[in-house]
């Protein structure tokens, strides 16, 4: 009896751990998509100071729709690993935060930062490594067309594009969405 009790517990311990080494992707894996994701964040930051000088809030907005998806299928074009933005209060839904991924992202909206930095999460989910990072809300420039006030031109705008926008009324520091890297594992 007890040796039965003993084998069961090995058997327990022994898919606990296989659980646990399954969860989480390798490093080269990590770094890659760490690269990616700011090589993505820094690309998008450029094209929205560009438009915000050139043609102000009203016209960054059209260029956020087309620019952001455009540059994310340009560069995941490149390898095996995919960048995109996801939000649970989103502004286009086609950013919402995948049912599988829930988990992870929830990770991220109890604690956005971490040791003052966005606070990153990986795992393996349904065969794909993923890698997650926090973008956090800041006032500048974010409050213009994510923020509590918004101007009314800005907000009409928003609203012409995205009907269902739910991307409004973000203070500094809460999370705003995250940057998401996968890779299909082979
Ligand atoms: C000029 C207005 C504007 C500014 C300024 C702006 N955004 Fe956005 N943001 C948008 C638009 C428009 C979209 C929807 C893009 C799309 O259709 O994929 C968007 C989408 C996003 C998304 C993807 C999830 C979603 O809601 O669809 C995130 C995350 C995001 N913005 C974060 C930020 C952060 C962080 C900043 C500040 C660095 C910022 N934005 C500044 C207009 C703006």
């Amino acid at each position: 009896m007890q040796r039965i009790m003993i084998l069961a517990g090995l058997a327990l311990s022994a898919t606990a751990c296989a659980r646990e080494e399954a969860a989480v992707p390798e490093p080269a894996f990590v770094q890659s998509a760490a690269l990616l994701a700011d090589a993505y964040q820094a690309s998008l930051q450029a094209e929205l100071s560009d438009a915000l000088k050139q043609v102000g809030p009203v016209g960054a907005i059209g260029v956020c729709q087309s620019a952001a998806p455009a540059i994310a299928a340009d560069m995941s074009g490149k390898g095996d690993l995919a960048v995109s933005r996801i939000a649970r209060r989103n502004r286009n839904p086609g950013n919402a935060v995948p049912a599988e991924l829930e988990a992870l992202y929830q990770q991220l909206e109890r604690e956005p930062l971490r040791e003052g930095k966005p606070h990153v999460v990986t795992g393996v989910v349904q065969n794909r490594a993923v890698f997650m990072r926090a973008l956090p809300m800041k006032d500048q420039p974010c409050a213009v067309c994510h923020g509590t006030k918004i101007a009314a031109d800005v907000k009409a705008a928003i609203v012409a594009s995205y009907p269902d926008d739910r991307a409004t009324g973000f203070a500094a520091g809460d999370l705003r969405g995250a940057m998401l890297v996968t890779r299909t594992v082979r």
